[in-house]
């Protein structure tokens, strides 16, 4: 961490740049404690909204210390008075375009949008790193320690990864929003072309750090070829990777772009920058591995690529007979007989938003003295938690709400099991060896005495694979939008 007492001429009183050191520092120190207490928050529903408000009160602490030692820094620095002047205006300037760009981008973004536009996001903090990396190289001078050896192997890893998380982060945006092919795009040698991508990365490095002090010429062309290079890794490896893996890939990615921003810190020697980056980029690389679990996967295999790809059963012509409808006046009988419900709601509900006529089936149900629960599958949705963050919108109580862990034994005791919008998460082919989703982990329904399925059409869900749970006897599918079925149910209860 540098201090502004270190420098040798200084345009303000020694004493008063000791003091701003001491009041960012200490500004820094109590907003970390606020975002560790935001994460903390954010683990359980209950306490979410309140780990939110850390979190936002640490980023305002951060902010105002920030622009405070960058405006103390230019007084300190200036010939002139409008040095200051002119760093608060381009701060405040800035400042302004990410809030016209950010806020009606982020007040129309609806839930099921939410991982393209967090992906998109990390992709900033990747191009921010990369500038960052290259503006320290440009500017040696800026800071006396910016000709070291460390300093440079910094810079050199801070672009790297920044630039991986920046095309990383694009791909991922372009498959999440359907603007690219979400099927893996396998080239020959595909293992061996990014080993042989990171060596050359590598040994570029070691050339970078020698002839930062001694060949500016050399240096520049070895940071080019870690850019171009780099920039080309993070295209590949996000491209190999198939939709059924883009939950694991969009929390990878923001690991990315925490120790991108931590990256950026050290190159910028801000310490808060450095805690935030570390914390985002474990956390992220936790809930990676968390995901990893849900869906049986290993970690590696996720990042090598190849899932939801061109395996036997893609694109599945496989003849599974004649599936049967039900009305939603029958659906209504069906559940006032039953004594066992089970709900396991999918991305189809989040879609018609449905979780509030849902909530209130619940509740009517559970009037009439039926047992109702939810079984929640940890992928379902878009994004991670995005089913209990909709049913905590719908007020349903928490206690009703379980992980798939708690109910996935039990559905031969259930009665009647409503499929609401979920297909992926509810498909016995994954219990297929070789299938495009065999191996994750799926609710399993079909055990039930009787399944409903509320869906639009027989078409397939994320993964692209078609689910035989539909065409079971023990199934019956309601089609049409899932809010206007629930509700029809609800007129008729
Ligand atoms: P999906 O497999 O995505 O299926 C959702 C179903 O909802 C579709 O089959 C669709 O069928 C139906 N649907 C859409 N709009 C509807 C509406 N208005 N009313 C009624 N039904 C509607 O859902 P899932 O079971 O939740 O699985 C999630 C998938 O997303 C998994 O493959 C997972 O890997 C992937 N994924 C998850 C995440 C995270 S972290 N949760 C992130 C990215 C991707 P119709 O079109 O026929 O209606």
């Amino acid at each position: 961490m540098t201090t502004y007492s270190a420098q040798a001429a200084t345009a303000v009183p020694v004493a008063a740049l000791e003091m701003t050191d001491k009041i960012t520092n200490l500004a820094y120190l109590v907003a970390a404690l606020l975002f560790i207490l935001a994460l903390a928050g954010l683990a359980k529903q209950e306490t979410a909204s309140r780990g939110n408000r850390f979190g936002m009160a640490g980023m305002a602490i951060a902010l105002v210390a920030t622009v405070l030692k960058a405006v103390v820094a230019s007084i300190d620095a200036g010939e002139d008075s409008s040095g200051p002047v002119v760093t608060l205006i381009l701060i405040a300037v800035a400042m302004l375009i990410g809030a016209a760009i950010g806020i009606p981008r982020a007040k129309k973004v609806e839930m099921t949008g939410m991982p393209e536009l967090i992906a998109l996001l990390h992709s900033f903090v990747g191009l921010a790193a990369v500038l960052i990396g290259l503006n320290s190289f440009i500017h040696p001078d800026a800071n006396a320690e910016a000709i070291a050896s460390f300093h440079l192997g910094e810079v050199y890893l801070g672009v790297f990864i920044g630039s991986v998380t920046l095309t990383g982060s694009i791909v991922a945006y372009l498959k999440l929003s359907a603007k690219m092919s979400g099927k893996p795009l396998v080239l020959p040698g595909r293992h061996l072309l990014n080993a042989a991508v990171i060596l050359v990365c590598l040994v570029g490095m070691g050339v970078f750090i020698w002839a930062g002090h001694a060949n500016l010429t050399l240096a520049w062309i070895a940071m080019a070829v870690n850019l171009v290079l780099s920039l080309f890794l993070g295209f590949h490896l996000v491209a190999a990777i198939g939709g059924g893996d883009m939950p694991v890939v969009v929390s990878m990615l923001n690991s990315y772009s925490g120790w991108a921003a931590a990256a950026a810190g050290f190159m910028l020697f801000n310490p808060l920058l450095i805690i935030v980056g570390a914390l985002v980029g474990s956390s992220g690389a936790y809930l990676s591995y968390v995901m990893c679990q849900a869906m049986n996967r290993s970690f590696i295999s996720v990042i090598l690529g190849g899932f939801g790809g061109d395996s036997a059963a893609d694109g599945d012509e496989r003849d599974y007979g004649e599936h049967t409808e039900i009305t939603a006046a029958d659906t209504a009988e069906l559940l006032k007989n039953a004594k066992t419900v089970m709900i396991t709601p999918g991305y189809g509900m989040a879609v018609a938003q449905a979780q509030y006529p849902v909530a209130a089936l619940v509740a009517k149900l559970r009037e009439h003295g039926v047992k109702v629960a939810f079984g929640i599958h940890p992928v379902a949705g878009r994004l991670p938690g995005h089913m209990n963050v909709l049913l905590a919108e719908a007020k349903v109580p928490y206690d009703l709400v379980l992980e798939l862990d708690e109910v996935n034994d039990d559905f031969g005791e259930v009665d009647v099991v409503l499929v609401i919008g979920a297909n992926d998460t509810v498909n016995p082919i994954a219990e297929e060896p070789g299938s495009p989703i065999a191996g994750m982990p799926v609710l399993k329904v079909w055990e039930a005495g009787e399944v409903i399925v509320f869906k639009r059409s027989m078409g397939s869900g994320y993964a692209g694979v078609q689910n035989p749970l539909f065409f079971n006897e023990n199934t019956d599918m309601l089609l049409g939008d899932a809010k206007t079925s629930v509700e029809e149910i609800n007129a008729a209860l």
